[in-house]
């Protein structure tokens, strides 16, 4: 098993940090659609057009049709949920790295690297919700190439991340993950991080009943809610 070491982003890590990030997040689009269809709103809904379409039409086979059409429109929606996070990331914080967690206060981007490729990231930064702000620091953008996963990576990963918010006097890291990353919830339960909320990102998100999932973990020794 190939050895791996984690060091801080440099500037030739670009390319590779960015696809890094674009495929951890676009493979989760698949689990997402198959979250969708298990509902029993997705199920409900596909039931009464088929039902509404064969009573108009009067054949059952343009029923189907319909369902198959609805199917295809909800993959494509799911899949833009995926690729629009991405879009925003790339466009954001992963497109000036070095400004966005290097230069940044309280803020680092870390990969890990083996065979001179980089195989896995995380990010830390002040969180965005306010009411947050100077007594916690949120972990990012992790991810492992899947060549890479399960030889313990995320957990050091997620180890710098502790390690630098505990050494700059925070009393905690925050994070948010999806419903359907459920290698990540595990990875996070395991690190010592609880979930201490969930929300519907959007009207869409609420209807297609997804859900992020809001997870915290206390830093022992530290005041959590103390301003730093
Ligand atoms: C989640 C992810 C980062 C895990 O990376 P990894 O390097 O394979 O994880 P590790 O080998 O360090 O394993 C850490 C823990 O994660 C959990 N885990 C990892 N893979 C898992 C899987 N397929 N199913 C369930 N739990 C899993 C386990 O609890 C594991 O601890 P254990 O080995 O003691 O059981 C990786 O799967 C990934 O990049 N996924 C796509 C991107 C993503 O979802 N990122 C999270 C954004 S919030």
């Amino acid at each position: 098993m190939a050895s791996y070491r984690i060091r801080q982003y440099r500037e030739q890590d670009y390319d590779a940090v960015r696809t890094l990030f674009a495929r951890g997040i676009l493979e989760h689009a698949s689990a997402g659609y198959r979250h969708v269809l298990r509902s029993a709103r997705a199920q409900l809904g596909l039931l009464v057009l088929f039902a509404a379409v064969r009573t108009v039409v009067g054949y059952w086979v343009l029923g189907l049709g319909a369902v198959a059409l609805a199917l295809v429109a909800i993959w494509l929606l799911v899949r833009s949920f995926s690729t629009s996070y991405v879009r925003q990331a790339l466009s954001t914080d992963l497109c000036d790295i070095p400004t966005s967690y290097l230069r940044a206060p309280d803020s680092c981007f870390w990969v890990a690297e083996a065979g001179g490729a980089v195989v896995g990231m995380v990010a830390v930064a002040p969180p965005q919700d306010p009411a947050e702000r100077g007594a916690a620091l949120e972990l990012k953008r992790m991810s492992v190439s899947r060549d890479y996963r399960g030889r313990g990576i995320s957990k050091a990963l997620c180890g710098e991340v502790l390690r630098f918010a505990r050494a700059r006097g925070y009393g905690a890291v925050v994070l948010s993950t999806s419903m359907v990353q459920v290698a990540a919830q595990r990875l996070y339960e395991g690190q010592g991080f609880r979930k201490v909320g969930a929300f519907s990102p959007s009207l869409l998100g609420t209807l297609l009943c997804f859900q992020i999932f809001q997870y915290r973990c206390d830093l022992p020794g530290r005041a959590a809610a103390s301003p730093h």
